[in-house]
């Protein structure tokens, strides 16, 4: 009795987005599965009808596949009425390519997608009509446009190198960046700076490098770092720990520690995102002794450190690291402009050096044209005047968002005054339903951030920034979205 052909759904489906035809997706299927013999010579294809059902597909949509695949002569007609596989089709050295299964590669990297909305958001992001009230990026107007182009000229006129840099990234960047960091208390040597592209890049590192699959990693709840996956798809399991108005709280954080055998924490004590918190000096300290007494190593991140509006946070970790716990991760994102991708790692030689390791076998450094121009900015004395600058024109705009939240929003919303940073964290009443606002806005051209991005609890927070959008879009996407909520348009139901 000769075997029927089956179609193997686990490891193959009709794409039906795709830009290649239907039938020449089922030809090329059947194609596969006789070149690799597992549709053997002789066996029976279903009757048509059947076989389309299956597929899902119109009877002519098949029969055209079919006849591909007969003037190829893979299958042909039997005398009872069917179709067959041919004798000759194991020899047939066909001229089309056999379609790789991407459905199943895509499926099985290792690395997390990002979640839905995330790529929602990353896909928008692009439309130039869109207001972005969520974005955590400077505004067109406040990127160093014209200061950067002088301080390419002068990167050219020092004399630029196009080769490969040494794995540490380019010395006299790490020398200037040495020279900055002393002026925050901070004692790092060239040697112990490792440059890379972006502090998303420091995080993926760690991940990467520092610590095993099936470890455990305590971080404020919520966080950032809930909103990327390099942690998890490095293996780690996140652990939240809650915070407050004056950062972690560390009592929780020591218990969270030895319950989960934590390996280390990860905070952005200095205008946290999303919630704009900074960590009160005594918390500072208590979690450094907390570090020192269990054990436990701190990544600290300072990306938005340099961005204090008010008045300084306290002293970064790092400046009161007296036995290499804490690995400090800065960037040039927040505060000059992202396209550079340029950030650093401080931390002991050894895990610097294991860093860059991994770095060079993943990208072989980052762009040395980037590193020198990062070395020319910092040492071109721009660089302080334009955080000065920076500050003012956020204080601007935090103060302007405020402003039109307390006029349109205090009867179904709350936040704090953020000190620094980009974000206000928002309570929105409970009876609002944040998935609905965010699809409404979205709908109207409005692009927020959920907090639930950032906290699977945060159900009814949103993170605003007051970064990107203009004050003109900041006033109408608030004024707008005061109307929904107050002619219930994005109500919980
Ligand atoms: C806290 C924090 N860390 C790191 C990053 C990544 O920054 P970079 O552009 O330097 O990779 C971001 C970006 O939003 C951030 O908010």
């Amino acid at each position: 009795m000769p075997k029927t052909c089956s179609i193997d759904y686990s490891d193959w489906r009709l794409e039906r987005s795709s830009s290649i035809a239907l039938y020449k997706q089922i030809e090329h299927y059947m194609k596969s599965k006789i070149l690799s013999m597992e549709w053997e010579a002789g066996a029976r294809l279903p009757a048509q009808r059947k076989l389309a059902k299956q597929l899902g597909v119109n009877r002519s949509t098949l029969v055209a596949a079919l006849d591909c695949l007969t003037d190829a002569g893979f299958i042909e007609g039997n005398s009872g009425g069917g179709t067959v596989i041919t004798d000759m089709a194991h020899r047939v050295d066909s001229m089309s390519p056999i379609l790789p299964n991407w459905n199943a590669y895509v499926e099985e990297g290792s690395h997390y997608p990002n979640l839905p909305i995330i790529q929602t958001i990353n896909n928008m992001e692009i439309s130039p009509q869109m207001i972005r009230m969520g974005t955590g990026e400077l505004a067109p107007d406040l990127l160093p446009t014209k200061e950067m182009e002088k301080t390419i000229r002068g990167a050219i006129d020092h004399g630029i190198s196009l080769g490969y840099e040494q794995p540490l990234g380019h010395y006299p960047l790490r020398e200037q960046l040495s020279k900055q960091l002393s002026e925050q208390g901070i004692e790092a040597a060239p040697n112990s700076i490792l440059i890379v592209s972006g502090a998303l890049q420091a995080l993926q590192l760690i991940a990467a490098g520092l610590v095993g699959r099936g470890s455990t990693m305590l971080v404020e709840k919520p966080s950032y770092l809930y909103s990327i996956h390099a942690f998890q798809s490095a293996g780690l399991k996140m652990v939240g720990v809650p915070m407050d108005q004056g950062g972690i709280q560390v009592n929780a954080l020591e218990q969270y520690a030895l319950r989960y055998k934590a390996s280390l924490l990860y905070t952005i004590p200095s205008f946290h995102n999303p919630t704009g918190t900074v960590m009160e000096q005594d918390r500072r300290e208590a979690l450094m002794n907390i570090s020192n007494r269990i054990g436990l190593p701190i990544i600290e991140d300072s990306a938005y450190e340099a961005l204090w509006l008010d008045a300084p946070a306290p002293r970064s970790l790092k400046s009161m690291d007296e036995h290499g716990q804490v690995l400090y991760v800065g960037t040039m994102s927040k505060c000059v402009c992202p396209g550079l991708r340029m950030g650093w790692i401080v931390g002991s030689q050894q895990v610097i050096e294991r860093l860059a390791d991994i770095k060079m076998q993943m990208d072989y450094g980052s762009s040395s044209l980037s590193q020198q121009v990062a070395a020319e900015w910092l040492r071109s004395g721009l660089h302080e005047a334009r955080i000065q600058y920076i500050r003012a024109q956020l204080r601007l705009r935090r103060d302007f968002l405020l402003d039109q939240l307390k006029q349109h929003w205090s009867s179904f919303a709350a936040w704090r005054v953020p000190q620094g940073g980009f974000y206000i964290w928002v309570t929105m009443d409970k009876s609002i339903a944040i998935e609905a606002l965010f699809k409404h806005a979205l709908a109207c051209g409005i692009l927020l951030n959920p907090g639930y991005i950032y906290d699977r609890s945060s159900k009814h927070q949103l993170r605003l920034s007051y970064a990107y959008a203009s004050f003109v879009e900041m006033e109408r996407a608030i004024q707008l979205i005061a109307k929904w909520v107050k002619n219930k348009n994005v109500i919980e139901r």
